[in-house]
């Protein structure tokens, strides 16, 4: 294997920050194992955790960092005799230990390090790793819980490093913001009529491999975007549809880009994708530039829903009051879910620990159709990258919801959704770093103008 070459300084930082949270508690954290696809020797690739990537920058697999009395200590394997044949010269546990600034013992000596005693851990989001964390603690880790008072002190000091991005993860952050640019500008210039949508998703993704990445998330590149997770990509893209691609890089590092845009796989909007288009993008930018410090994050979402059904008024979609419409959820029918979401290692950056990351203390989940799927309700601070991704989208089977159309009422005109017909799905996503002063869109360089995507398309 090979490692990234990566500062280890920033590494250590970390530890110690997160040793200083942790005071005297002992924590694990693991790195996680490869995947077998069908047998155990061919394996999905291997990505480390997001909370141990965050704290040793380097995909180890079945590693464990054990953060104990002031002390960062990782437990690995140790090279195996054939290892070098296989996979090529393999860093021995001293390598490992000068690379990363830390001590490096055999994985052997982990049980022993750990028996009796209190430490906290955070559950894997895979089963073996998590049966393999409750073995060596001797008690339940369940998915998705934190099981003891210890382990709820590593998420919140997890949480609250992770919350504010460090030099070195914003580096890192504007390296997939420009990547993900170039998968964007990719796919722009591979769209064509009578092709299919794969011909845009191997522009995109080959625009990232050239550059050394991946992708953060399973890509969606559609012409059916009121499909919010539309995984496929078949279709045969037609003269007069819109494509939604939604679509960011990862770093070696791990660290994400999510970036959504919408453009017509012919050479121009029809009149009314533009109208729907320009809609959707005065809402991600009157949204962007609510993002500051101190600002709560659930009124950046509505700054952009109250765009949304000013916007769906003018176009005769919606009738009423845009407040009352925006209070009663009545938009939320053409735009359904949340205005983004935390961005870092994880494209939902710590979705792994539930709404403990996205919520602040004691804010909790609205039970409104919309507002139920914000993903992040907290006040903005310096570091924090999040998304800003609206959108309009035209779902028959919201549409055809008894409760949701009763609790429209005649504020729906759905005579007028006639000539929209060909609009079907819009999203335009970017990612905006909250700054001292403000924000900063890091893709910002990706066209988003009608005139600047039609010019790509031309
Ligand atoms: N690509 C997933 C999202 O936009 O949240
Ligand atoms: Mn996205
Ligand atoms: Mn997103």
């Amino acid at each position: 294997m090979q490692l990234e070459a990566l500062d280890s300084s920033a590494f250590s930082a970390r530890r110690a920050r997160l040793l200083d949270a942790l005071g005297t508690t002992a924590a694990l954290i693991a790195a996680g194992r490869p995947s077998p696809r069908q047998y155990r020797a061919n394996t999905f690739p291997f990505r480390a955790a997001s909370h141990f990537l965050y704290l040793v920058g380097q995909h180890l697999p079945d590693a464990w960092l054990v953060l104990d009395a002031g002390d960062a200590t990782l437990f690995v394997e140790a090279p195996a005799a054939d290892d070098e044949l296989w996979h090529g010269p393999t860093p021995g546990l001293s390598d490992l230990g000068r690379a990363l600034g830390c001590d490096v013992m055999p994985l052997s000596a982990l049980p022993a390090r750990l028996a009796g005693r209190a430490v906290a851990t955070l559950p894997a989001i895979d089963a073996p790793t998590r049966a393999r964390q409750a073995e060596l603690l001797g008690r339940p880790v369940q998915a998705g819980a934190l099981d003891t008072p210890e382990d709820a002190r590593l998420a919140d000091a997890m949480i609250a490093l992770r919350l504010r991005h460090d030099a070195a993860a914003i580096a890192s952050l504007r390296r997939a913001a420009r990547a993900t640019a170039r998968a964007h500008e990719a796919g722009m210039r591979a769209t064509r009529p009578d092709v299919a949508e794969h011909t845009v998703r191997a522009a995109m993704q080959g625009a990232l491999l050239e550059l050394g990445m991946g992708v953060s998330y399973e890509p969606i590149i559609t012409v059916h975007g009121e499909v919010l997770h539309a995984h496929g990509h078949g279709h045969v893209m037609r003269e007069g549809d819109l494509l939604l691609a939604d679509v960011g890089a990862e770093t070696p590092d791990g660290w994400a880009g999510d970036v959504t845009r919408t453009w017509p796989v012919g050479r121009r909007f029809s009149a009314t994708q533009r109208d729907a288009y320009e809609l959707v993008l005065a809402a991600n930018r009157a949204a962007t530039a609510a993002v500051a410090p101190g600002v709560r994050y659930r009124d950046v979402h509505l700054t952009a829903c109250r765009v949304l059904a000013e916007g769906l008024v003018s176009l005769g979609i919606l009738r009423g009051d845009p407040d009352e419409l925006v209070a009663d959820g009545v938009h939320a029918l053409f735009f359904p879910h949340g205005v983004g979401h935390l961005l870092g290692l994880d494209v939902h950056d710590m979705e792994d620990l539930g709404d403990r990351a996205g919520y602040a203390p004691g804010r909790t989940r609205s039970s409104q159709f919309g507002l139920s799927y914000l993903r992040l309700d907290r006040d903005l601070q310096p570091g924090m990258a999040v998304t800003i991704e609206p959108g309009f989208y035209v779902v028959p089977a919201i549409l055809r919801d008894p409760t949701l159309s009763a609790a429209a009422g005649d504020r729906l005109v759905r005579a007028a959704l006639e000539r929209f017909a060909d609009v079907r799905g819009i999203r335009i996503e970017d990612d905006v770093l909250v700054t001292e002063t403000g924000h900063d869109v890091l893709t910002s360089d990706i066209p988003s103008s009608v005139a600047d995507v039609e010019a790509c398309r031309a």
